[in-house]
């Protein structure tokens, strides 16, 4: 009860969490491997809080693939989107094994909310 009424008291107030907090529609297929949660649990991927302006692969607790540590790759923006458009483009050898996302809109929400992870 009391996490529900704590973020409805934080939506009434209107800030400070800015809208790209909410999840774009496109987020739900994330959903399925990652956690947003700030407590930092990881599941089939890891946990995504915070990944904004990281390096790739150093979220602490999760075995990345030998690909994504190494590749040294910092989450801005264009990495992000990159990633997202295709995964093994940017990290030949990575195991997030998704097609990647076409659509170029859902991807900038996508890389949004990643950002605003905080
Ligand atoms: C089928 C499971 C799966 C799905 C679905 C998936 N991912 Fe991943 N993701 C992974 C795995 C596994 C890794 C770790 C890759 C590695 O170590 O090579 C990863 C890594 C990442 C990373 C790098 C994180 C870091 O700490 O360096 C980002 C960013 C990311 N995913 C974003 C997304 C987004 C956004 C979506 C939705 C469009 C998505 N992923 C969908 C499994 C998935």
């Amino acid at each position: 009860m009391a996490p529900l009424v704590g973020l409805a008291a934080h939506a009434a107030t209107g800030s400070p969490a800015p809208a790209a907090t909410q999840p774009p529609a496109a987020f739900a297929q994330c959903k399925a491997c990652h956690s947003v949660d700030p407590g930092g649990k990881s599941g089939i991927g890891p946990n995504l809080f915070a990944v904004g302006g990281k390096i790739a692969g150093t979220k602490p607790g999760y075995a990345y693939s030998p690909a994504m540590k190494a590749s040294r790759k910092r989450w801005d923006r264009a990495n992000l989107d990159a990633y997202l458009a295709n995964p093994k483009g940017l990290v030949p050898g990575t195991k997030m094994m998704t097609p990647g996302v076409s659509d170029a809109k859902k991807r900038k929400e996508l890389v949004d909310y990643l950002m605003a992870l905080n």
